[in-house]
């Protein structure tokens, strides 16, 4: 396996708007290599999701998972979820207030207005039906990857750049009161 080179903000590729795959170019080895790549490549940066066009390759293919992971502490644990022309709608009306970082963002995090609760629809990569409700902090992720498919960065949708901070600045000042509100959000949605 490979691991590949994360475009970083200002790439012209990351404002792209990634085109959608046909099922045989999903089903060719070569996409299914590259995906094999996008995971090891999000594992090694501890990311909890990482989307094709983040590695220069603007196709709609992203990555989740989380598994204890240290750069999110307080983030439930999601399967690894593999992504492929995915289409998000609302659930309801409810929006929370997520703390969000990007392996694209070095060493920034901002809160960002999301849904809390979408049913996310499209393909698995071995191209059977994925239709899933995804609730909380877990919703959250899954708007933020989906996102990238469309050109959108995490920057783009905080509407109040005074909650803009470093990672230090981050786990200084904010961690705590966050980490309770997603216990929360948790306690009612699982997840
Ligand atoms: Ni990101």
């Amino acid at each position: 396996m490979t691991l590949l080179k994360i475009a970083q903000i200002g790439e012209p590729v990351l404002r792209e708007r990634a085109r959608e795959l046909t099922a045989a170019e999903l089903a060719s080895e070569e996409t299914q290599r590259f995906i094999d790549d996008l995971v090891e490549t999000m594992r090694d940066a501890n990311g909890a999701g990482l989307a094709a066009i983040q590695v220069y390759r603007p196709v709609r293919i992203c990555a989740i998972e989380v598994h204890d992971n240290p750069r999110y502490p307080y983030k439930p644990n999601v399967p690894l979820t593999i992504l492929v022309n995915p289409v998000i709608e609302p659930l309801s009306d409810e929006l929370f207030d997520n703390y969000e970082g990007c392996l694209s963002v070095p060493n920034l995090r901002g809160v960002v207005r999301r849904r809390a609760e979408v049913r996310v629809t499209g393909l698995l990569r071995d191209g059977s039906a994925f239709d899933r409700q995804v609730r909380g902090v877990t919703a959250g992720t899954f708007q933020h990857e989906v996102d990238h498919l469309d050109g959108v960065i995490f920057v783009d949708r905080v509407s109040d750049p005074r909650t803009l901070c470093t990672w230090e600045a981050f786990r200084r000042h904010h961690e705590a009161a966050f980490a309770e509100r997603v216990r929360a959000l948790v306690s009612r949605f699982g997840s």
